[in-house]
């Protein structure tokens, strides 16, 4: 079983929408995946009752783990949790604000494997490209700034519920982002 913590400093930089688009694209490859949501926010569980979703979606930690291929963590954007995981995925937007709060609290989880995603990068800002291809090439990958992942939440689905339309770009992007998770030396394309 792996476990994968979706953690950041920042709060609004894509924690949720990567943790369930990660779930449902881990759930169409037939893993037994289970989401806990352990923000108090709860905004995975919220989506979760819109009763769209093919994985279940737990409120805070289990007692006992379940039996699952993988298991996601939304966490909170703080220090002082416990910031639970085998792997952390940390998003970041392109931005130098978020660059430097993640180092300044990255020793928090420098004992895990840590997979840095640069979220919602709109590639027609130059300066967004210049930094999140600066970050690419230091190791992180990019997920486009696409309007399909808020509307797919906003009908509680992701972009991988069938009756999603014009979702295959990001169903690709986050298919590579799951391939880094599960294989550590999988390729990692810019997305285009
Ligand atoms: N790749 C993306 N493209 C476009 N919009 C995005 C993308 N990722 C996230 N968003 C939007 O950004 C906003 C914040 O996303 P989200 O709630 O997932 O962040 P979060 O890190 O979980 O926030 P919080 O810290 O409040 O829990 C939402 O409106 C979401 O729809
Ligand atoms: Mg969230």
């Amino acid at each position: 079983m792996r476990s994968l913590g979706i953690w950041s400093p920042k709060g609004g930089v894509g924690k949720t929408t990567l943790a369930l688009n990660l779930a449902a694209c881990a759930y169409d490859r037939g893993m037994k995946v289970i989401l806990c949501d352990l923000d108090p926010q709860l905004s995975a569980v919220d989506v979760f009752n819109d009763k769209q979703l093919p994985f279940t979606v737990l409120k805070g930690q289990p007692s006992i783990t379940p039996h699952a291929d993988l298991i996601i963590y939304d966490l909170p954007p703080r220090t002082d949790v416990d910031i639970i995981g085998d792997t952390i995925l940390i998003p970041m937007r392109a931005s130098v604000l978020d660059i430097r709060a993640v180092n300044k609290s990255i020793r928090h989880v420098l004992h895990k494997r840590i997979i840095k995603c640069v979220n919602a990068v709109d590639v027609r800002r130059q300066d967004e490209r210049l930094l999140a291809m600066r970050l690419y090439s230091e190791g992180a990958l990019l997920i486009k700034d696409r309007s399909i992942y808020s509307r797919a939440i906003s009908m509680g689905k992701t972009v991988f519920n069938t009756d999603v339309y014009g979702a295959s770009e990001a169903r690709t992007e986050i298919k590579r982002l799951l391939d880094k998770i599960e294989n550590p030396t999988s390729p990692t394309n810019p997305s285009r």
